[in-house]
């Protein structure tokens, strides 16, 4: 306040009168802060103390790992990488050129070009997506046996099946859909023209060693693995099970006042979902808004998983890995109709609290300008149905500029930017300390918050966050002082913060178990 009083206390009147404006002003100047505080948030002064329902509408199974024990050969799931050495050549089989061209079989290491990621049709059956992103199959819908790899959808010519060594799993034969298996003729050439038999033994070139990893366990892999007869028991168990009304109780009870929840694009055509997505999330997400009314906790709904995967990550129901989101206007399309959806049928419900567009699109796949492109139609989409749900944008993963959203969301009302604090996932915390990565939170984290957090931009939401590290050997105390370290700083983000997640087998993941253990307390 600019009141130079030593200026003008020549009479007490003068001075009496200065005060009463200078009161008049402060008065007018704290309405228009009141009145900008409205503005940007739709209750003035509440800030989300929050817990995310992962693994519940959009499966991840290191959350809940038993969700996969049923899949029939689940260790070939949907982007599985398998790699093929040749038992009588000893190297590699090679989609040269990385596809495009031939099978060969003369590499003695194996990378991209030797790597086939699965494509599942069913628990031995399967299509081989390489390098390209293109598919091996047989040449001239099978008339010939030499296998290619320049079609860029699977049709039956795509298709194989692994037969596995009984005695030892990782020797398999793949026979092609002309019947015949492939075998390793030359170094130079794979084709699709074995016969016989001949055994598992080194002498036979339609053996080979194979090596499959990098399992993904998302949406995806668990739905299409089950299959179409039992794929939706098995989800409709889960999602009426894992999370159920007690746990809004629990939250209510425990210091929380909202929880956010991944969701996935496919509940938008709930009943009928395209394949391999099954019905039934968008009744859960129902109970979860009734549960909220009843134990008065906020929803913050996060399209969590978009069409083709904004990430390649599994948590974004990527199929293999892959990331499509954005390369097409077909995916933003769709993923603007979800918000549609979404904003159309909880508008009007009184706990519908904020829409969280996409989570982590990342900038290593997701360009600025397309995502601003999708943030502003997702926004204008939520707007059609309510003028005050907050709308959440995520910022990109890998950026170097915090505040690449700014520009775009100063057109925006009651609008959110989200960013993910996790001392983890890069080497730089490999080797900290338990008060190095205390000292992380309140010197790094705090000064990378306050960079967001202006007065008059978005508000700030740290939207994951989660008391655990790479310390092994911590004690609760050192946990304790983690948590509350992480909860001063992401405290003063201004729309609030949520922990990552409510549940999990990992028990520092769990805020539940980290409650209920007394590791965490948000009630005083
Ligand atoms: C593998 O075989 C193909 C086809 O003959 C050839 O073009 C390529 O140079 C070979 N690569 C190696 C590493 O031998
Ligand atoms: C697949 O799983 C089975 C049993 O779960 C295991 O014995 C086998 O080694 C696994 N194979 C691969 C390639 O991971
Ligand atoms: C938006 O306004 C309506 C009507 O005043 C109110 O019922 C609702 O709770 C508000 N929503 C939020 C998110 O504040
Ligand atoms: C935290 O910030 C300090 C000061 O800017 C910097 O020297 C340090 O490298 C940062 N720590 C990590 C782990 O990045």
């Amino acid at each position: 306040m600019k009141v130079e009083t030593n200026k003008v206390a020549k009479t007490h009147l003068i001075c009496s009168f200065l005060i009463l404006i200078s009161c008049l002003q402060s008065l007018i100047i704290s309405c228009e802060a009141r009145r900008i505080k409205r503005h940007l948030s739709s209750t003035p002064g509440l800030k989300m103390k929050a817990v995310n329902l992962g693994g519940w509408l959009v499966t991840e199974g290191w959350i809940h790992p038993s969700l996969f024990d049923g899949i029939p050969n689940n260790n070939l799931t949907d982007g599985t990488q398998i790699q093929l050495k040749s038992v009588t050549i000893g190297k590699y089989v090679c989609a040269e050129n990385g596809g495009g061209s031939i099978l060969v079989a003369n590499r003695t290491s194996a990378s991209g070009w030797e790597t086939f990621r699965l494509w599942r049709i069913n628990e031995n059956t399967f299509n081989f997506r390489v390098f390209s992103n293109q598919f091996a199959g047989l040449q001239g819908n099978g008339a010939n046996p030499a296998v290619v790899t320049t079609a860029n959808k699977p049709r039956s010519s795509e298709t194989f099946q692994i037969v596995k060594n009984i005695d030892d799993e990782s020797r398999v034969r793949i026979r092609a859909s002309n019947g015949l298996f492939l075998q390793a003729k030359t170094q130079d050439l794979v084709t699709a023209d074995y016969a016989g038999d001949g055994g598992w033994g080194d002498d036979n070139p339609s053996v080979f060693i194979m090596n499959a990893f990098g399992t993904l366990h998302g949406e995806y892999q668990v739905t299409n693995g089950y299959g179409p007869e039992k794929a939706p028991q098995v989800m409709n168990e889960h999602w009426s099970t894992f999370i159920v009304e007690d746990d809004f109780k629990f939250m209510s009870q425990n210091g929380l006042n909202a929880v956010r929840i991944p969701v996935g694009w496919w509940i938008a055509s709930d009943p009928n979902p395209p394949k391999p997505f099954v019905a039934g999330s968008l009744k859960a997400l129902d109970n979860a808004f009734s549960w909220a009314q009843k134990y008065d906790i906020r929803v913050i709904i996060d399209l969590h998983a978009a069409p083709g995967s904004q990430n390649g990550n599994e948590h974004s129901a990527t199929r293999d890995g892959s990331l499509e989101w954005g390369k097409t206007d077909e995916t933003i399309q769709q993923s603007v109709a979800t918000i549609d959806f979404l904003a159309s049928r909880y508008a009007r419900h009184p706990k519908l609290y904020a829409i969280e567009l996409i989570n982590e699109p990342v900038s290593w796949g997701v360009a600025l300008d397309t995502l601003n492109k999708y943030y502003q139609l997702g926004y204008d989409a939520v707007r059609k149905y309510s003028s005050n749900v907050s709308v959440i944008l995520s910022n990109r993963l890998g950026i170097e500029d915090s505040k690449e959203l700014f520009p775009l969301a100063s057109g925006m009302q009651s609008v959110v930017v989200d960013v993910h604090y996790y001392n983890l996932f890069e080497t730089k915390f490999n080797d900290l300390s338990v008060q190095q990565n205390i000292d992380f939170i309140n010197n790094n984290r705090s000064s990378d918050l306050s960079t967001i957090t202006t007065s008059n931009g978005p508000l700030t939401f740290v939207g994951e966050w989660v008391a655990e590290w790479q310390v092994s050997g911590a004690t609760k105390q050192d946990f304790q002082n983690f948590a509350n370290a992480q909860l001063q700083v992401y405290g003063q983000a201004t729309f609030g913060w949520a922990y990552w997640t409510f549940k999990n087998v990992k028990k520092h993941w769990s805020l539940q178990w980290m409650i209920q253990n007394g590791y965490i307390t948000l009630t005083n």
